[in-house]
């Protein structure tokens, strides 16, 4: 495995592998990985010839600085497991490399996407992830780019992006691994007090619960069923929405669309976990 972090040594690396027609396969990442992260580079792995992985904590999408600064930052222990897991490079840049003008985000229309649930409460986010993701693509230019559901509005502003912009990558999105007992995997987990680590997994137990609620009773019905679990729970909750998955608009009538999910952010202490599930 190589270990680039700048992108004029990236360059020829790319440029050499088109030349030769070989499959890229990318993924991004704020490192400090995890089983969710390797499986996008497995699902990469298996549909690629050459997989790189990107490891860059982007400063414009925390909307938060004591977010950023909390950050887990592991960069040897990632480097051992891409390695093992059989990355052929890791890309990783540092802030002027992907900012040499300064921390600016480019504004992006995603037709609406970007007003739901995280980008009502992380002002900014979605712009600082467009911009990041598409500088990224300018780089590697990969023909797959790897990204998982469980940040799954991630995703679709992603696929939006490559819609607006025209840009020639396939984006593959890949499904939540979660730990054994219910808790999607995250690298914030991390960060959590022995005792929140136990608590957590509420979140996805309420998710199922109300799925379960939800065959039988009205969306609005479901979000008080939901607002309450979390009021006997130890966790803080944010939002909790049940969304069409094509446009993330707040799902009233169960026939809206072909496919629901619904959506929840809660606080442990002062993380942040956020989680979802298809109801339909
Ligand atoms: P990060 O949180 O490191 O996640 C990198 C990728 O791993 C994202 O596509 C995310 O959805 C996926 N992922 C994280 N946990 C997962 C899990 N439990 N199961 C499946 N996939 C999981 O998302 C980002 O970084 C950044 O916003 C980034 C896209 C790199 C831009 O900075």
């Amino acid at each position: 495995m190589i270990l680039l972090h700048k992108a004029e040594a990236l360059k020829p690396v790319v440029d050499e592998l088109r030349k030769q027609g070989k499959r890229i396969g990318f993924v991004p990442t704020m490192g400090a990985l995890h089983q969710g992260h390797l499986s996008l580079l497995h699902h990469a792995i298996a549909q690629n010839d050459f997989n790189i992985v990107s490891i860059f904590v982007n400063p414009t999408q925390f909307n938060n600085p004591d977010d950023l600064k909390k950050y887990p930052r592991m960069l040897e222990i990632d480097q051992e497991l891409l390695s093992q897991a059989g990355c052929d490079a890791v890309f990783v840049p540092d802030v002027e490399e992907i900012y040499p003008e300064g921390e600016l985000t480019e504004k992006f229309d995603f037709k609406g996407l970007e007003r739901q649930m995280e980008g009502r409460f992380r002002p900014g986010h979605f712009d600082g992830v467009g911009t990041v993701v598409k500088r990224l693509f300018e780089i590697v230019k990969p023909d797959n780019a790897y990204f998982g559901e469980k940040d799954f509005q991630q995703l679709r502003i992603i696929q939006q992006l490559v819609e607006n912009q025209k840009l020639k990558v396939n984006i593959v999105p890949v499904p939540i691994k979660r730990e054994e007992d219910g808790l999607a995997m995250s690298s914030r987990n991390l960060l959590l007090s022995p005792e929140m680590r136990k608590e957590a997994p509420v979140i996805f137990e309420i998710l199922n619960a109300a799925k379960d609620f939800f065959i039988e009773h009205s969306a609005a019905e479901t979000k008080k069923f939901v607002e309450n679990l979390f009021e006997q729970s130890l966790l803080q909750l944010e939002y909790f929405e049940i969304a069409d998955e094509e446009t993330l608009q707040t799902v009233e009538d169960r026939n809206c669309c072909i496919h629901i999910r619904a959506f929840v952010a809660a606080f442990a202490d002062d993380i942040r976990l956020i989680d979802n599930l298809r109801f339909q």
